[in-house]
């Protein structure tokens, strides 16, 4: 079969710039797909941190003025990664969080950012970079999703285009009083453009105009073409449902695997998992919590927002926390959920360990710590947490919703019977049925040959991208044969 070129555009790619799970994604399918005869570059923003990592870099095109400012576009290498970096000082030399100024908001001008990003990636896909003709676009979330537009009302021939939904919660909806900045004729702004009740919408253009729409899991597919999880957009999606698509997220099994995970106490498989002992006692010492051998170590790696369901966790906590449970929460996002889990670690010296923030290496000890990861979110695109939880062992607590309905098998009687599950599923999300599934969690645990034949069978569960990578390879070449 022959190569297939891929140009993928994406805000943040791990490890150089990132913020949650769309960062593993952009920065592990590349390599994934190489396997299946696929070469992936990503357009990415020259954010300090990226350009700072990137080397082998040369200049292959200048822009005199790009939405105000001059900037170039380099080629460059990141480990394993092949990228174009949009250095555009104006709009992208800003430290941190790559949407947020340090007051905690978005950037004003996000809007400008993201489509200067989209209107370069439409760029290279036509060819602007000579020696590089990509046969495929593939956009990631919206701040990407103006290209296919921008492709759309430039005109001529172009790649296929590929949009992938990682989370339907974020749209770049702004001010009509846009347009004449963006570029774009005046009749972009319909029904069938980027119009979207009365505003400019980025997710909505990218929806209207890709060949192909995916989302990272099937559930989650079917989700969104309602109007409880569409958020708006479900009767557009209805409307492409012939060309919509889920495919689950995989893990990049070089950064977690518990064999020979660097960043964690001690390294642990299937045979040893009794060495998993050290990693809870390094994390209890770690977040300044007892050291108790005996209660069920609960974890949680999460931002913490309304989608992740951890206002329903602290409810439901109180009640198991005096005995037989201990939290270990690392986490940032909202203010009220981090002063309210701040509290909680206070009210419960010992037995609730927080660490406030972002911190990369406490993720990977969480997951090798704890017993069970909590994922009790109101929807969940696809969630990776719980993949990696699931290949360390510690058994997912989840709500059946999205990619966690698709990933996690709930260990019913059956699934006990036929030796295959490998977590907790809950349904509805909400405290009293997380309050359930916690007691469910205990009962399980008491046993502990039970709970071992999960963790050996959760261990033992394909999370790699090894099927997913397949998918959009069958995708892509689908795509291009039907041009
Ligand atoms: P989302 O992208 O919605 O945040 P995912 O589960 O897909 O959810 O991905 C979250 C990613 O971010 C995972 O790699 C997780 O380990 C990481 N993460 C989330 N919060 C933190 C944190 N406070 N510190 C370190 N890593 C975090
Ligand atoms: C989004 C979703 C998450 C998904 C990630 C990567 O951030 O919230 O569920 O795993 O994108 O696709």
């Amino acid at each position: 079969m022959s190569e297939i070129r891929v140009l993928s555009v994406a805000s943040e790619v791990y490890p150089l710039i990132k913020t949650g799970g769309l960062a593993d994604v952009a920065g592990a399918l590349p390599a994934a797909l190489a396997v299946e005869g696929v070469l992936v570059r990503t357009l990415i923003p020259g954010y300090p941190a990226v350009i700072a990592a990137c080397n082998e870099t040369e200049v292959v095109y200048e822009f005199a003025d790009l939405f105000g400012g001059s900037a170039r576009l380099l080629a460059a290498r990141a480990g394993a990664l092949d990228l174009f970096v949009l250095d555009a000082p104006h709009l992208f030399d800003r430290p941190g969080n790559p949407y947020l100024a340090p007051n905690g908001r978005d950037w004003p001008d996000n809007a400008i950012r993201f489509a200067a990003l989209a209107r370069v990636g439409a760029l290279v896909a036509k060819g602007l970079v000579p020696g590089f003709s990509p046969d495929i676009v593939h956009l990631h979330d919206w701040q990407a999703a103006l290209t296919p537009v921008y492709l759309r009302y430039d005109g001529g021939p172009r790649p296929g285009c590929v949009m992938t939904i990682h989370n339907i919660a974020y749209q770049g909806q702004f001010g009509a009083d846009l347009l004449p900045r963006l570029g774009l004729p005046p009749e972009a702004y319909g029904v069938d453009g980027i119009e979207y009740y009365g505003t400019i919408g980025y997710l909505k253009g990218g929806l209207q105009f890709a060949d192909r729409i995916t989302t990272v899991s099937p559930t989650y597919a079917e989700e969104i073409c309602t109007p409880e999880f569409g958020m708006g957009l479900d009767g557009l999606l209805r409307s492409r449902a012939n060309v919509l698509s889920g495919i689950l997220n995989g893990i990049d099994e070089a950064m977690w695997d518990p064999s020979r995970d660097t960043q964690i106490a001690s390294t642990f498989s299937r045979s040893r998992l009794d060495i998993r002992l050290l990693n809870r006692l390094a994390l209890q010492r770690k977040l300044g919590m007892a050291m108790d051998s005996k209660s069920l170590l609960l974890g949680v790696v999460s931002r913490l927002t309304w989608q992740k369901g951890l206002d329903m966790l602290h409810a439901a906590l109180p009640t198991f926390l005096q005995r037989d449970v201990q939290l270990a929460l690392l986490g940032a996002g909202d203010q009220e959920l981090e002063s309210a889990y701040r509290e909680l670690a206070a009210r419960f010296p010992g037995r609730v360990g927080c660490y406030i923030g972002y911190d990369e290496s406490l993720a990977h000890l969480v997951q090798a710590g704890c017993d069970a990861l909590v994922v009790p979110s109101r929807f969940e695109p696809c969630g990776l947490t719980q993949l990696y939880a699931l290949r360390y062992g510690a058994l997912p607590i989840v709500a059946r919703v999205g990619g966690l309905a698709d990933t996690v098998i709930d260990a019913n009687e059956m699934a006990l019977a036929s030796h295959a599950g490998t977590g907790i599923q809950f349904s509805p999300p909400t405290s009293e049925r997380l309050t359930g599934a916690l007691r469910r969690a205990l009962a399980l645990f008491a046993h502990k040959p039970t709970w071992k034949s999960l963790q050996l069978n959760a261990m033992a569960a394909d999370v790699s991208w090894r099927r997913p990578a397949q998918r959009y390879a069958a995708l892509y070449r689908d795509l291009i044969s039907t041009r």
